[in-house]
């Protein structure tokens, strides 16, 4: 039985939107889900103007059937609050409601979540019908979990109309206090920008330049915390309602605009909606990551909540999945801890901006690759049904934080646009990856002491305390560039980068040197190795070397800061570009490739993958609790070495879970885009 839902096993389903069918479609859905094993359907994502037609006047009828229907053939409900889009008469009595963007124009209305975060008058409607849908189906069989709004930060990540700036203004009075304290923080002696009082604040609008960096920092942390109380504000209804039911939103994989470190603690369980491109051939380790993601926000199982079946319908080319493939990638996201296999949608739809994504019972009905896969699919989850529940064990992590994110990608103030965080933290999991070692993505102020080798691929922002925390952490620590560069508010620390980490790591930058586009600068490593740095490069000095000898007592000194590589070539030619000191590697440039720094680190902090050896390019090894994933990713077959772990008897040759085939002793052979999952 899976921890996520009283639903046993794995879910599989999907967004099912009946609202848009006649009833007599409903019996042939019902029927068609049971036969492809259909266990759990989310229903009411965008139904608010069908369930309040009228303001407070509730039309719950159709819902009711409908839930009824679903119960009556075993198809548990993951019910959303229906909150995602206010209602015509809604905006239309209220277009205070209606976003605005930065440049002052209110949206119209004609799409979908349309709405700004701050207005009192949407939070309350959205609540009262929270509430209206709690009270109305707290005891209905079919609810498993709710599912509040949908995409939070979709189409409408942030709001920059009148009330949202009032809104603004409070959160900045209570993070500053004063507004001597915001003046001071903003660091408004730069370019006559000295507030004398809060109301001359307003949110980041297009202005004729660069707007005040610090300013768009709170401006980010603010929107993530103002569309986050939208969220708490229906929960809170629903945990008085029915305080047994567990709540989620579908978050969206590796995104910039929310800080889902706060937002998953906000939840009962973490659900995500991926979408990785079948045209990027980036696209499983992108995904993988982003499931590693999901996985780490609360340390345990989650649930991939929509996925697309074929091609999705919102890129400018829509490429479908192979046959195969959907297959493959709901496995992936079963190997990396979802406890489930959703879809976006479960029936294709004939008219509106999504009529040509794909879904599990496509256009084409039941004689279709499509549905034949679909069927295909819940049978291998079902088969699968004993992982629920299941969770992995990290030895890495990989540091993410979301205000270092946001000042990193401030634009138009940097010392390159190049830096892109989420580019960065797929430059270190992608060797990671591709060796099956297992990764955690973790918040700097996390408890680290689980692992043995952290990276931190950059934290442009760091606290003295977080720099505390960091030099506590006993394993094996690495660094990235640009690293403490600045303090909470976005100022730089006094002597520059790593600030607070500087004891640390015993070394200092005395400049950054972004390397232009298309451009490289070489680096030579202790043993000889010729590596490439793109993008950046620092001049770096270490304590102790062109005559200086640190200046305080937690510098570091030639004696113990080794370096581990050098710049060859140029004005850098010869200084510093990796360093260790202790446990605490430097790197102060940005590897084409890391392999070569990621091995001596690994080997350092005693870590090997899955199979104890390297794997065949396209190959995926993933475990989860007793369970091995390996999923071939290629368009060849692809021979792997059968891991210690996943045979521990020579007498029992282990069994794969999705054919009940007993594999034969050595190595195993996978076809294209297939895989296995062995159980240890
Ligand atoms: C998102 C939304 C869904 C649907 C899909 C289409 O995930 O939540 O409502 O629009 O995209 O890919």
């Amino acid at each position: 039985m899976g921890g996520l839902t009283r639903v046993p096993g794995l879910l599989f389903g999907g967004d099912y939107n009946p609202e848009q069918w006649p009833d007599e479609v409903w019996q042939e859905d019902v029927r068609l889900m049971a036969e492809a094993g259909v266990n759990l359907v989310t229903v009411a994502v965008f139904s608010w103007s069908r369930l309040e037609p009228a303001p407070g006047a509730y039309a719950f009828d159709w819902l009711d059937r409908v839930l009824d229907l679903l119960h009556a053939h075993g198809i548990a409900v993951d019910l959303a609050t229906a909150t995602a889009t206010p209602p015509p008469w809604l905006v239309r009595s209220h277009p205070e409601v209606q976003p605005v963007d930065a440049t002052g124009t209110r949206l119209e209305f004609g799409s979908r979540q349309g709405y700004c975060p701050s207005s009192p008058v949407f939070r309350a409607a959205t609540v009262r019908l929270a509430r209206a849908m709690a009270e109305r189906y707290r005891e209905h069989p079919a609810l498993a979990m709710w599912h509040i709004s949908n995409e939070y930060a979709d189409h409408t990540a942030e709001c920059f109309c009148e009330e949202s700036a009032r809104d603004f203004r409070r959160w900045l009075r209570h993070r500053h206090g004063t507004l001597a304290g915001l003046n001071s923080a903003w660091g408004t002696s730069c370019w006559g920008q000295h507030y004398t009082d809060w109301e001359q604040i307003e949110p980041p609008r297009k202005a004729p330049g660069p707007v005040n960096p610090t300013q768009l920092l709170d401006w980010r942390r603010f929107s993530s915390d103002a569309l986050l109380a939208c969220f708490e504000a229906e929960r809170e209804v629903l945990k008085e309602v029915t305080p047994d039911v567990p709540v989620t939103t579908n978050f969206m994989s590796v995104l910039r605009d929310l800080d889902y470190w706060k937002w998953a603690a906000a939840e009962d369980l973490v659900s995500d909606d991926a979408y990785p491109d079948p045209a990027d051939p980036r696209s499983p380790v992108k995904a993988a990551l982003s499931y590693d993601l999901m996985r780490s926000l609360k340390r345990g199982p989650w649930l991939l909540l929509e996925s697309a079946p074929s091609a999705v319908s919102w890129r400018p080319v829509n490429v479908p999945k192979d046959p195969g493939v959907m297959r493959l990638h709901s496995l992936q996201a079963l190997a990396h801890g979802s406890d489930g296999v959703m879809f976006f949608q479960w029936r294709q739809a004939r008219y509106g901006p999504e009529k040509f994504h794909s879904a599990m019972l496509p256009h084409g009905g039941t004689r279709t690759r499509q549905w034949r896969e679909t069927v295909a699919l819940g049978a291998d989850v079902r088969r699968l049904a004993e992982i629920a529940g299941s969770t992995t064990e990290a030895e890495v992590a990989l540091l993410l934080d979301w205000d270092s994110w946001w000042g990193l990608e401030a634009p138009e103030s940097m010392p390159s646009d190049r830096l892109r965080l989420h580019e960065l933290l797929l430059a270190w999991y992608a060797p990671l990856h591709a060796r099956g070692i297992a990764v955690d993505l973790a918040p700097p102020d996390r408890d680290l002491s689980s692992y043995r080798l952290v990276i931190a691929p950059n934290l442009y922002l760091c606290t003295a305390e977080r720099a505390a925390a960091l030099a506590a952490f006993p394993g094996q620590l690495v660094v990235g560039p640009f690293s403490g560069v600045v303090d909470a508010d976005d100022q730089v620390h006094d002597g520059g980068a790593p600030g607070p980490l500087r004891g640390l790591l015993g070394v200092r930058v005395e400049e950054c040197r972004p390397i232009p586009d298309g451009g490289s600068q070489e680096v030579v490593t202790a043993d000889g190795t010729r590596l490439l740095a793109r993008t950046w490069s620092e001049w770096l000095s270490v304590d102790g070397e062109d005559g200086e000898d640190g200046d305080g007592e937690d510098a570091g000194s030639a004696q113990d800061v080794e370096v581990l590589a050098r710049y060859s070539g140029g004005p850098l030619d010869g200084r510093p570009a990796a360093t260790r000191r202790g446990t605490a590697t430097y790197l102060s440039f940005l590897p084409e490739d890391p392999a070569p720094l990621l091995d001596g680190m690994l080997a350092a902090a005693g870590i090997t993958g899955v199979t104890g050896q390297g794997l065949p390019e396209g190959v995926e090894a993933c475990r989860r609790g007793p369970y091995l994933f390996l999923l071939n990713h290629g368009d060849a077959p692809a021979t792997v070495p059968l891991p210690a772990l996943a045979a521990p008897r020579a007498d029992t040759p282990p069994t794969d879970l999705l054919t009940g085939r007993t594999l034969p002793a050595g190595p195993v052979t996978i076809a294209p885009r297939d895989a296995v999952v062995l159980k240890s």
